[in-house]
């Protein structure tokens, strides 16, 4: 992924809404790399970002930049933003719609582990204020994300670093599973 990252370096790949290329002076047309110019990123392990809530969005570009979240992809586009671009690029992606994809075909009920979810990611997991929408995210992004919060890789959430130990991997491979076919 470092190596799609080093091929931007000449950017204005055709295909990139003209839009992209006129936010921020064209800073946000790397995003659609990995993002998705649709909102459907099609990388392995990354996640939907288009109409997530901008609150959150927000919070991840500053702790991608000052190495709170660790991610090597994601701190070297952050660090390429100003801090007054940030909230910018958030709202950017917060108001666009989450991306309308090819629904898993049998939607189970959820796991019982996932009863005390909604109390922060709200009902049907959209998430809003107090934590992220989760369903439709990528399946192999909420296993990976929600492993690093169980093993302490991802640190930047007291909330989620308390609740995902007690969940065993089995468990979250369930609610991945559920909750990327919402
Ligand atoms: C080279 C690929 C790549 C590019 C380019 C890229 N991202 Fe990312 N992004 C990722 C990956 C991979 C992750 C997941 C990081 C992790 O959890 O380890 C991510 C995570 C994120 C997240 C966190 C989402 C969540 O659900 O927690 C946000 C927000 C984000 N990126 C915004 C952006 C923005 C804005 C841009 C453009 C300025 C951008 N990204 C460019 C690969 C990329
Ligand atoms: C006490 C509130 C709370 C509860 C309960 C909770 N979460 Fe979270 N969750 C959060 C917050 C806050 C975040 C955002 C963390 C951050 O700022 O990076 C989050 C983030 C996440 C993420 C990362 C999303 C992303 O885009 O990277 C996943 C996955 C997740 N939660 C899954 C769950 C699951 C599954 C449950 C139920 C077992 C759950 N959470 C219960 C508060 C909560």
């Amino acid at each position: 992924m470092l190596g799609v990252l080093a091929a931007l370096t000449f950017a204005a790949t055709p295909g990139h809404a003209a839009e992209a290329q006129t936010a921020l002076g064209g800073k946000l047309v790397v995003c659609g790399v990995c993002h998705g110019v649709d909102g459907s990123p099609k990388l392995e392990g990354v996640p939907i970002i288009w109409g997530l809530q901008e609150n959150y969005i927000l919070k991840q570009l500053r702790e991608f930049k000052h190495g709170e979240r660790a991610s090597d992809v994601m701190k070297k586009v952050a660090i390429n933003l100003t801090e007054e671009e940030l909230a910018p690029a958030a709202a950017y992606f917060a108001t666009k719609n989450w991306p309308e994809r090819a629904k898993n075909a049998s939607s189970s009920a959820p796991p019982p582990t996932m009863a005390i979810c909604e109390a922060c990611h709200q009902q049907a997991l959209v998430g809003g204020v107090a934590a992220p929408r989760l369903a439709g995210q990528r399946y192999d992004y909420l296993v990976e994300s929600m492993g690093h919060f169980a093993d302490g890789k991802r640190k930047n959430s007291p909330e989620m670093s308390s609740i995902m130990p007690a969940i065993s991997a089995a468990d979250r491979e369930a609610m991945a599973r559920y909750l990327s076919g919402l």
